[in-house]
């Protein structure tokens, strides 16, 4: 096989893959699975381990990884534009310029080196990003210090600041009004519709920092669409933080307190779940 149609064969595999992805989800939906009890994800912010510091060894394991695992789709200089990105909806990130979405630090800032572990674990599996959950730990931490090599920013910016999100409360039914009236608040629907489902009269325009279209995703999906994760611990840090380089926008400061925040990631949890029902 020459080159050209390894590349072509590479892309239409992660096609494939995609959608059987996305078929064994809705089929598992269709069987009553997802809505009462969570799927059996890899949560993102669950999937942290204790960092092995940066060396020359491991930037240059770092190095032959990356282009065996992820140039394919983010280039062999970073800048997202691999083969395989040709058949991808959300295109790959272009580390050399673009912000990053998953963070635990505040809006615009840098992940820590933790998130970027975080990420490359558990991927983004319904967008066609596979989690590498299967390399050694000691593998996925010289692909993070690989891939921050790609951007000045990260060379003088030493650890950012995690942001807090105060404390988790336990749920009752006045909470999840309490979040329902925050979402109305808060503008929520302007993207992401009244009822969550992602047709706001916004929505139809959005687009990223590279100018591509993004959709306010519909809320009441749950499970592996939401790529920060679905559970209101998961929601709260996606929505405080902001997703850089998207219209969502970071609501930690945005004259709501931290309760006021938790009720609504509660709310959202309440549209793709039953947990509201379980309450009565
Ligand atoms: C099959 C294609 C594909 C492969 C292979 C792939 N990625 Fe990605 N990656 C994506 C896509 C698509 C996105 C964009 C997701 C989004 O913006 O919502 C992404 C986003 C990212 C992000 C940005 C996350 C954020 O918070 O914004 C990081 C970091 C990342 N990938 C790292 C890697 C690393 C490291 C590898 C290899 C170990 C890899 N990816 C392999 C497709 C891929
Ligand atoms: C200006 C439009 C806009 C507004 C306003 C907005 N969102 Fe979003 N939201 C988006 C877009 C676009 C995405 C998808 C971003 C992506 O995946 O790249 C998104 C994604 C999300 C996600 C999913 C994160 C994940 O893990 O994939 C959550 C949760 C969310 N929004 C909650 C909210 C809440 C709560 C509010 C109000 C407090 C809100 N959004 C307001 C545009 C908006």
């Amino acid at each position: 096989m020459n080159l050209r149609a390894k590349k072509l064969f590479g892309g239409l595999l992660i096609f494939v893959i995609i959608a059987a992805c996305h078929i064994e989800y809705a089929a598992g939906r269709a069987r009553g699975e997802g809505k009462t009890k969570s799927s059996p994800v890899l949560y993102w912010e669950d999937a942290a381990a204790p960092k092995i510091h940066v060396s020359d060894d491991l930037l240059a394991r770092g190095d032959q990884l990356y282009h065996m695992q992820c140039a394919l789709c983010h280039g062999a200089s970073g800048e997202g534009n691999g083969s395989a990105s040709l058949f991808l909806g959300v295109k790959p990130r272009d580390f050399t310029s673009e912000g990053f979405k998953f963070r635990t630090t505040s809006s615009g800032a840098l992940p820590t080196d933790e998130d970027l572990f975080r990420t490359v674990t558990v991927g983004f599996p319904a967008y066609g990003m596979p989690g590498f959950h299967y390399l050694s730990e000691e593998d996925r931490w010289a692909i993070v210090h690989y891939i921050k090599t790609f951007k000045k920013d990260f060379k003088d910016a030493g650890s950012p600041e995690v942001v807090d999100l105060g404390k988790e409360p336990k749920v009752t039914k006045e909470l999840i009004t309490e979040g329902r009236e925050i979402f109305k608040q808060a503008g929520c629907h302007a993207c992401h519709g009244v009822t969550g489902r992602g047709d706001g009269p916004s929505s139809a325009t959005l687009k990223d920092s590279q100018g591509q279209p993004v959709l306010a995703l519909d809320l009441t999906w749950g499970g592996i669409y939401f790529k920060g994760g679905d559970r209101p611990r998961d929601m709260m840090r996606s929505f405080s933080t902001g997703l850089t380089g998207t219209p969502m926008p970071s609501y930690l400061d945005s004259g709501f307190t931290k309760e006021q925040l938790w009720a609504l990631a509660y709310f959202l949890k309440s549209l793709s779940s039953d947990i509201h029902k379980e309450l009565e």
